[in-house]
């Protein structure tokens, strides 16, 4: 009788994964025909608008045309990736306009062609921007700096993890292993400084740039510097689960493990992350379902990763996450996003409850992932 069932909801999970699967190829087929090589973030009244060339999003609409064009090898969803990769050359050429948020970028685009489709010209950006990310570390401190602003040379951010495997990938296509050695100690970083012991993570650290002390914890995008913001939480789980990937360092897996269950106990009893899991927690409580994707595509890494008796439980977990997600917060037939109610910057009053490229990257990237494929990172 127990196996009967198992096997029926097995057979369910699959059934909803392809029928996901196809709604939202066929989403992102139609968009492409309307926004085409744009920069689309977020989607207002329906339809995604497209932001400055700089910004740090715009790897995630090739990234979801990479995703989509390797199964339907729709021809016009790789040349509007290939153009969107061109358009960028505008940053990667320009030392003035950059952060460390190279892996976003060029990983979801020119990697992922050059992984894809073997082009000279995108492995040779892809080497550009490791280069970039790896001319940012700070040696005395171990960190790789975030932003570029003066008076921001000791902030480090814990999104900056989602951007190291640019630096694995780099390490392995030279044979020149300083980029993960840089990669390698950056993370270190994370777990001494950014991990707390329950698994909860900062956002911001301030470092003094010149010795490499701790000075401070920030808020950043969260609530207080000693809130939990969930898309920190989920950028942790996911970067420590790839850290754990590139390298086989344990360290890094218990990390990745320690974040994914903090994230999951942290989780109201819906599934849907609220903006902050530290927040007290009010009426209109911002969500931010783009937490919950980045979570349940690095749960879907972390079952790849561990041991045959703990696969199943990540990964039922991946799959609740996108269930809720998706069965909550879909977006309806004339919404061009495919995901509602995530979050950008609350404390900055930005882009709340509203469909972010990201969110959607990354509920692709998971469902790829149940689909038996690799992600872009
Ligand atoms: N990397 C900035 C953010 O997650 O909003």
């Amino acid at each position: 009788m127990v196996f009967y069932l198992g096997v029926n909801k097995v057979n369910y999970e699959l059934e909803w994964i392809d029928t996901v699967w196809e709604a939202v190829t066929e989403k992102v087929s139609r968009t492409s025909k309307r926004i085409g090589a744009t920069f689309p973030h977020v989607s207002i009244d329906g339809v995604y608008n497209s932001e400055n060339a700089s910004w740090w999003t715009n790897g995630f609409w090739p990234g979801i045309l990479w995703l989509v064009y390797r199964e339907t090898k729709e021809k016009i969803l790789s040349e509007t990736a290939s153009e969107v990769e061109a358009k960028l050359d505008e940053i990667l050429y320009d030392i003035e306009r950059q952060d460390h948020d190279m892996g976003f970028r060029w990983l979801l685009s020119s990697v992922a062609h050059y992984k894809l489709l073997n082009r000279t010209d995108s492995k040779r950006r892809g080497l550009m921007a490791a280069n970039l990310l790896a001319g940012r570390f700070n040696l005395k401190g171990n960190f790789i700096r975030a932003f570029d602003a003066p008076g921001r040379e000791g902030v480090v951010i814990i999104d900056t993890l989602m951007n190291l495997p640019l630096l694995y990938w780099a390490a392995e296509i030279t044979g020149d292993p300083r980029f993960k050695w840089i990669a390698i100690a950056h993370t270190d970083m994370v777990l001494r400084a950014f991990i707390r012991p329950d698994g909860s993570v900062h956002h911001v650290l301030r470092f003094d740039p010149e010795t490499g002390e701790r000075i401070e914890a920030l808020g950043g995008q969260g609530y207080a510097p000693d809130s939990a913001w969930s898309r920190g939480a989920s950028w942790a789980v996911h970067g420590l689960a790839l850290a754990y990937r590139y390298t086989g360092e344990s360290r890094f897996l218990e990390g990745a493990k320690s974040a994914a269950h903090y994230f999951l106990a942290a989780l109201p009893e819906n599934h849907v992350p609220y903006w902050d899991f530290r927040a007290p927690v009010t009426e209109n409580m911002p969500l931010d379902t783009s937490a919950g994707a980045c979570a349940a595509s690095g749960l879907m890494e972390l079952s790849r990763l561990v041991g045959e008796h703990e696969q199943t439980m990540y990964k039922n977990e991946a799959i609740q996450l996108l269930k809720a997600l998706y069965e909550n917060y879909k977006g309806s037939e004339s919404e061009e996003a495919i995901l509602l109610m995530a979050t950008g910057n609350v404390p900055a009053k930005k882009h709340i409850n509203i469909p972010i490229i990201y969110g959607d990257y990354f509920f692709i990237e998971a469902l790829s992932k149940l689909k038996g494929h690799d992600g872009l990172f």
